[in-house]
């Protein structure tokens, strides 16, 4: 539980020691030199009254209801604007400053309708909190004159109206969407009274730039801008503070509740990750937890063509077990496995992993980060010894340059692109390497110095380029390397061959080699040179290879080990990086340490009592293979729908129909449980006890916000199943398999549940070397001793542009819809997306007959699907785009089974594709422009 509204303090924190001291109201303080009076107000235990101060936001001053009186200055200074001063002397209650509040105070109510009673923010409202502080007992002025009572309400935005009446123009609003989330959708439009909000130039909410943030409800003081639930649900009473489940950014919120309803979730001030602010998801998308589709009974049945039939959970748990068994006693242990998800907590995702190798008895245990970071994990631990980002999220506001490879935060990391974006508008310089022309790379007040728009799957060219610039042009920051660094001097030899060098690699890039050497030596030369990247980056044939040449790159450039640098994956799922660092991968066990390590398994066989194998078991593709094959026969699938979200769809589907026994645990029937046998309903974020970890290595708390809808906890089932399998294991509460974690795997020696709820959130290693975590990475040292360099040469792939299918497609998220659409297809999220587009450029449509709307084919070698098209010139020529939310598009159709070398993580980012017209017409502009009688029969 936690309190519902949080201290506000009024303005920023200010960094430093607290040099300066003064006297408020007779009280003495010493705060950090650049605080606020106000502030400092705040600190000493003084609440001086404000409307327009936010301690979220730069101080604005423009109510005047904060004045104060300061010895030796004239007149009375706005606190909120004004700094502190050694010595200074402030008074906040003389009866002058009282009688010119309430005077202020006078003229907003002057103009405010007074319905606080029936008002949704009744209870939650600074204008009436700041009515009864200034002691407002009257209203001299009418509301005969002008007013803005009648102005008309905007509820286009799904999820929260904006009702002008009640507007007192403090700019909070305007202030949070620029300031905080960085979109700049608002503005105060007109002059002293007729100053008014508007979205964009007088466009409703929902036609405007606004990306329903929420940042702007949050700001606002008033019932002006409310979330619809509030409206409709009245004022919550109680919080919990828990974490998103959506992207790994791991957003934290106070989910707020009125008796067992949520009501709203509330971005937490002190959430490590997001610090107070959140994305549309994150907010506003927690519907789909209690919508009808989900399933709260288990089910089963014996082929997948009969009909399910409800049963109990003892009978679902015993059928789970019993089948297995009867599998494994046919076919051995290796006929059976599962899929882990990165959706789970860590502490399901752990018992997932030990029932496998424990009541299953094989390593055959693979998760869904298969398909996206598994070549993070091998680059990262190659080069620097440890499988995870290097940085804390917080560290960019020290980056003087920024790479942003193979991502696009503003749609797939909203909140982490938002911090982004405020250091960018500070000044930092951008290079943004991907074929499409995203965001980041021109919106408002921010304009990459580079955009290196290269052809999908020349990743490793373009970075060993870079490289090569850094080495032949004397870039290198020697000491670094020779301190900290092995092999540099094979790497280097590598690096500086001709066929690495921008000039040579351009007609492979289609990057300018001038651009490509000037965006080099940008990054070589800041001070701070920090690299984010995402899946444009693993899902390649050379994922594992790029990973290590961004690595090779910040070693040579000395840009690891400090605040403002690093090598930074962002994760796609919330728990990416937790389901990884689980020991859910078939040859690893938690903390990344391999199965044929005699004395690693030896420390889990003593503790889990039963012997392991030490010998990796399948990977997720090897799976398929082998049940289409006849070898492996049963299946877990724990969150995940496989049957959309892997490539090359068909061969998929082909393995599931082959497998005896298939079970699938989520919250929806989905795609892959069309091919099971068991459905055990799963649990909500909502209703979870546990942990993420997000993709700065950050654990964070999942608290339950209610009692799980299907009757039990995931990880209950999941050892409920191992036990009715012979092997017994039993917890009576989460935080004890996070102990077994925490006393098993190093890294994660000193977290346990209490101390997460003491501290909030951990960032690990955390051991006794470092007992508050780390927030950095390798700072005086590597994970592995010294950083190695890895020669990275450049292998174009087997997915080539061919006169049959002559375009590459690669696929990407967008901002309101989260990967298979499960969960935000359930929400009205679908406000914003109800369909995957083909984003095609305008050349490539009309050499097609295209128009935008239309319906197109896309094709590649292994299959076809059909969607609409948009025009769009953010794609070059000779590429086309789409998203992947929604089942019917089944965009993994068409994506092949080509892999990374390394970690088998597929391509989806380059598959060779045609597009087509659906329905090939002849338009009928076109039909006049044919010869008459010809084009009329055509057009008939
Ligand atoms: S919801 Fe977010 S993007 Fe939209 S206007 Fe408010 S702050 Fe700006
Ligand atoms: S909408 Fe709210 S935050 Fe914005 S100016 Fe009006 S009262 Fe202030
Ligand atoms: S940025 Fe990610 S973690 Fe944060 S609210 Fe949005 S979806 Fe959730
Ligand atoms: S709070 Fe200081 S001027 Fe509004």
């Amino acid at each position: 539980m936690s309190l519902l509204k949080e201290p506000d303090l009024g303005t920023p924190a200010m960094e430093g020691p607290a040099t300066v001291s003064l006297e408020v109201d007779g009280l003495s303080v010493c705060v950090p030199e650049g605080t606020s009076v106000m502030r400092a107000a705040a600190i000493a235990g003084v609440d001086v009254p404000k409307l327009c101060a936010t301690d979220r936001l730069e101080a604005f001053g423009s109510c005047r209801l904060c004045l104060v009186e300061i010895d030796g200055r004239r007149g009375t200074p706005a606190s909120c604007t004004t700094p502190v001063a050694d010595g200074m002397v402030v008074r906040t209650q003389s009866p002058k400053v009282a009688k010119l509040r309430e005077s202020v105070m006078e003229l907003y109510i002057s103009d405010h309708p007074l319905d606080c009673l029936t008002c949704s923010a009744n209870g939650d409202c600074e204008l009436q909190d700041m009515a009864g502080a200034v002691g407002l007992r009257q209203v001299r002025y009418g509301y005969e004159g002008e007013n803005h009572l009648d102005a008309v309400k905007d509820q286009s935005n799904p999820y929260f109206d904006f009702d002008p009446s009640k507007c007192i123009a403090c700019s909070r609003c305007v202030r949070a969407c620029d300031e905080i989330q960085g979109t700049f959708a608002l503005t105060i439009e007109g002059r002293g009274f007729a100053s008014k909000v508007s979205p964009g130039a007088g466009e409703s909410f929902m036609d405007s730039e606004c990306v329903s943030c929420g940042a702007c409800v949050q700001a606002c003081p008033t019932a002006t801008l409310q979330e619809r639930s509030v409206i409709q649900l009245g004022m919550p009473s109680r919080s919990v503070i828990t974490t998103c489940a959506y992207c790994g950014v791991g957003c934290s919120f106070k989910a707020e509740l009125r008796g067992d309803e949520l009501v709203r979730m509330v971005p937490h001030k002190d959430g490590g990750a997001n610090e107070g602010h959140s994305c549309v998801k994150g907010r506003f998308a927690f519907g789909y937890a209690t919508h009808p589709d989900r399933v709260l009974r288990p089910m089963v049945r014996e082929k997948i063509t009969d009909p399910w039939r409800e049963v109990d959970w003892d009978e679902a748990i015993d059928t789970v077990a019993r089948r297995m068994l009867d599998i494994r006693r046919r076919y051995g242990a290796e006929a059976i496995g599962a899929i882990t998800s990165s959706r789970c907590t860590n502490e399901e995702v752990y018992v997932v992993q030990k029932m496998v190798r424990a009541a299953f008895g094989s390593n055959n245990v693979d998760t869904c980060a298969r398909v996206c970071h598994s070549p993070t994990g091998y680059g990262l631990k190659q080069t620097f010894g440890e499988s995870a980002g290097t940085q804390d999220f917080r560290s960019v506001a020290q980056a003087d340059v920024i790479v942003v490879i193979g991502a696009n935060p503003t749609d797939g990391h909203p909140v982490f692109a938002s911090r982004m974006k405020q250091r960018l508008r500070q000044g930092a310089k951008l290079i943004v390497v991907d074929p499409r022309r995203i965001d980041l790379v021109r919106s408002p007040h921010i304009e990459a110095d580079h955009h290196l728009q290269l052809r999908p799957g020349t990743n490793v060219a373009v970075v060993n380029a870079m490289a090569h610039v850094v080495v032949t042009e004397g870039l290198v920051d020697e000491s670094f390397v020779v301190a900290r660094c092995e092999e540099f001097d094979q790497w280097a030899e590598f690096i500086s061959r001709a066929e690495n060098s921008p000039e040579v690699v351009e007609p492979i890039t289609g990057i300018p080699a001038a651009e490509l050497r000037a965006a080099a030596r940008l990054y070589a030369q800041a001070p701070n040179g920090a690299i984010y990247y995402g899946l444009g980056v693993t899902e390649h044939s050379q994922g594992s290879t790029m990973v290590m040449g961004m690595a090779n790159l910040a070693m040579a450039c000395g840009n690891i080990g400090r605040d403002g640098v690093g090598v930074n994956p962002l994760r796609g799922q919330n728990n990416v990086q937790g389901s990884c660092d689980m020991g859910s991968f078939p040859h690893e066990l938690p903390g990344y340490r391999h199965v044929s390590d005699d004395a690693v398994r030896r420390t889990f066989e003593n503790l889990w009592g039963t012997a392991l194998l030490p010998d990796p078991g399948l990977r997720i593709p090897n799976m398929f293979d082998a049940a289409i094959d006849g070898t492996f026969r049963g299946l877990f699938v724990h969150g995940e729908d496989i049957a959309q979200s892997d490539p090359n769809v068909q061969h998929v589907l082909a393995a599931l129909g082959a497998m005896e026994l298939v079970v699938v645990q989520d919250l929806f029937i989905n795609e892959t449980a069309k091919f099971a046998h068991v459905f055990l309903p799963g649990a909500s974020f909502l209703e979870k006890d546990g942990t993420f970890t997000n993709a700065e290595r950050r654990i964070n708390r999942v608290r339950a916000v209610m009692k799980p809808k299907n009757g039990m906890h995931e990880w209950d089932i999941v050892c409920q199943i191992a036990t009715a399998m012979g092997y017994p294991m039993h917890y009576d509460h989460p935080g004890q398999i996070m102990d077994e974690i925490a006393s098993l795997t190093p890294t994660f020696a000193g977290v346990s549940f209490a101390r997460l709820d003491e501290v909030g959130s951990i960032q690990w290693p955390c051991d006794d070397d470092a007992p508050q975590g780390t927030p950095i990475m390798h700072i005086d040292t590597f994970t592995r001793g010294l950083g190695r360099f890895v020669p990275t040469p450049f292998v174009p792939t087997d997915e080539r542009s061919t006169r049959r299918f002559p375009l590459i497609l690669t696929t990407g998220r967008i901002l309101s819809q989260y990967n298979v659409g499960a969960q935000t297809r359930r929400t009205a999220n679908i406000a914003w997306h109800q369909e995957d587009l083909l984003e095609i450029h305008p050349h490539d449509a009309e050499d097609r007959g295209i128009a935008d709307g239309d319906e197109v084919t896309l094709a590649s070698r292994v299959g076809q699907t059909k969607l609409h098209a948009r025009i769009s010139d953010r794609m070059p020529t000779g590429v086309v785009y789409t998203t992947f939310h929604y089942p019917v598009t089944g965009a993994n159709v068409v994506t092949t089974e080509n892999s990374d070398w390394a970690t088998n993580c597929p391509e989806y980012k380059v598959t060779a594709v045609q597009v087509a017209l659906a329905h090939p017409v002849v338009r009928e502009q076109e039909a006049h422009a044919l010869n008459g009688v010809l084009a009329a029969e055509l057009v008939d």
